[in-house]
């Protein structure tokens, strides 16, 4: 089927998005050329008309990088001894969560490696809580602290917590225990779970996956963008799988396809679940900004929305390091902002300062509904 053909079924599109078939996908995914060409196109067409040319920020706090678990992929694994391990002082986060205001950013994003200790859930209720004191709770808090107890995600919801990130990484189990080990703390089902009780909880939820991981295939990463769909997440982050010399998955390191390939891969990804998902927040990973200095803009054009610059005091930056050579490592935050302004402005598009920036799809679903008499 010719890609102009799936591309016409895009037509004034509902707030539901387009309905692509799995085939339907994997010829996107295929497109080249021209053919890619015109997908970009839709993509941007199809976020203008629905969300504008605005992206909303959320300013990200590094929180600690003491993990228990020990991800294939991840550099801060548990099992990696090869740098030191911190967590900030309440002081130190609520120093950051004060600056994302300052700088007019709306939101912060607050991520760390995994813990489910109780010191652990109950300093983050605490920080939750003074980080929603600052001025009158101006500032949107999104959570992205892996795997928790319902419980614990109430807790922290009724704190005050609104949005959560939990990416599903492989939406295919087979592949998940590829890029995971097989043990009692690294499980699918439980990870699936964690995600529908975030749905239930009410958080705007969002999942993701990385893109041009080993043993992935177009059929892997076709029914990954269906199970976005299916779900019906609000908001949703993919970027490019980066190799990390201290992981297993680093042997794989030769037989992926380049940095290139999988970076276009992912603007594909972007692109054809802004189709399917219009009204989604998608972020412009900051991976995507490592494989390529202008990745971060060229996601933005073809219908990522959301843009996480990094707050967390530089001298820890370099202890956070999920993949080798993370870009803005040694930026100072108000030098990102000038520098944000000045490349989106580039590619014709605005930061929407001072607001939460919450998912459309998700405000639009839980909306309280009007009775016709
Ligand atoms: N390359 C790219 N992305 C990675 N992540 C973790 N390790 C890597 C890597 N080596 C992503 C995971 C995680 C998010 C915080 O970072 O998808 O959910
Ligand atoms: Fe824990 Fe990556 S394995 S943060």
């Amino acid at each position: 089927m010719p890609i102009t053909k799936i591309l016409n079924k895009v037509g004034p599109s509902t707030s539901s998005g387009t309905s692509l078939t799995k085939e339907e996908i994997k010829l996107l995914l295929a497109a080249e050329g021209d053919d890619k060409k015109l997908l970009f196109d839709k993509a941007l067409q199809t976020k203008l008309a629905h969300l504008d040319n605005y992206v909303h920020l959320r300013g990200l706090i590094e929180y600690s990088n003491i993990c228990t678990k020990s991800c294939l992929y991840c550099g801060v694994r548990s099992k990696n001894p090869n740098f030191t391990r911190y967590q900030l002082s309440d002081e130190e986060v609520i120093e950051c969560a004060k600056l994302a205001h300052e700088l007019g950013y709306g939101s912060v994003a607050l991520q760390s490696g995994e813990r489910s200790d109780k010191d652990f859930t109950d300093k983050i209720t605490h920080l939750v809580k003074e980080i929603k004191k600052i001025d009158n709770g101006s500032l949107g808090i999104t959570l992205s602290l892996g795997e928790q107890t319902e419980e614990t995600y109430r807790r922290w919801f009724e704190a005050g917590a609104h949005r959560y990130l939990l990416r599903i990484e492989a939406s295919n189990e087979d592949l998940y225990y590829k890029i995971h080990p097989r043990d009692e703390k690294h499980n699918f089902q439980t990870r699936l779970n964690c995600i529908d009780t975030l749905l239930k909880l009410g958080y705007q939820t969002g999942t993701g996956v990385m893109v041009g991981l080993p043993f992935q295939t177009l059929d892997d990463l076709a029914d990954d963008l269906l199970f976005f769909k299916q779900k019906d997440v609000a908001m949703v982050g993919m970027g490019p799988f980066i190799p990390h010399p201290d992981t297993p998955l680093w042997q794989y390191k030769d037989q992926i396809s380049s940095a290139e390939e999988r970076m276009e891969l992912t603007l594909k990804m972007i692109a054809i679940l802004r189709l399917m998902m219009p009204e989604i927040n998608m972020v412009a990973a900051t991976a995507n900004q490592t494989v390529d200095p202008m990745g971060r803009e060229k996601a933005i054009a073809v219908g990522a929305n959301v843009i996480m610059p990094n707050l967390t005091p530089n001298e820890f930056r370099e202890n956070y390091l999920i993949y080798p050579d993370k870009a803005c490592v040694k930026d100072k935050p108000d030098q990102c902002q000038t520098c944000l302004d000045v490349r989106l402005a580039a590619i014709g598009h605005k930061v929407l300062y001072n607001a939460w920036g919450d998912s459309v799809a998700f405000t639009k679903k839980h909306a309280p509904k009007t009775t016709c008499v």
